[in-house]
């Protein structure tokens, strides 16, 4: 599961969280929007999905076959207003969940 960065509309980035080192406290960077070598462009799929969370959408499925993917509406319940100065329900960002093709026994 990786975070995606709604990156106040500026070009949007994902949280690569594998290249994050915990200990150095980098999920924590000096503003939002700042680049990092651990952040990802989206792909087209991911860019598509998140135009729908945009427009209102709670849960995208995204891509073909294998590449599915689903994309979800991250909103700001009550206990996140005390932090992040928005209204409640507020976009804050999206997590991204690449499903992966089980085997059937
Ligand atoms: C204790 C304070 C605090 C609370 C409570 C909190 N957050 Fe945050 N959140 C932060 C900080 C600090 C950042 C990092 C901001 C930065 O990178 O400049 C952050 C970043 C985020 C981001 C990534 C933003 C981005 O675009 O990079 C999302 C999404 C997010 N929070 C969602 C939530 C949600 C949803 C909740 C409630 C369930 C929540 N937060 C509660 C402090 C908080």
């Amino acid at each position: 599961m990786q975070l995606i960065s709604l990156n106040d509309g500026k070009a949007p980035f994902i949280y690569e969280l594998s290249h994050i080192d915990a200990s150095k406290d980098q999920l924590h960077p000096k503003g939002i929007g700042v680049e990092r070598p651990w952040h990802r462009r989206l792909g087209p799929i991911e860019a598509d999905a998140l135009k729908e969370i945009l427009a209102g959408k709670e849960v995208v499925l995204a891509g073909k076959g294998t590449g599915r993917e689903l994309i979800g509406a991250v909103r700001a319940a009550a206990s996140c207003i005390k932090c992040h100065q928005v209204a409640q329900d507020t976009l804050l960002g999206a997590f991204r969940y690449p499903l992966a093709e089980v085997p059937r026994e």
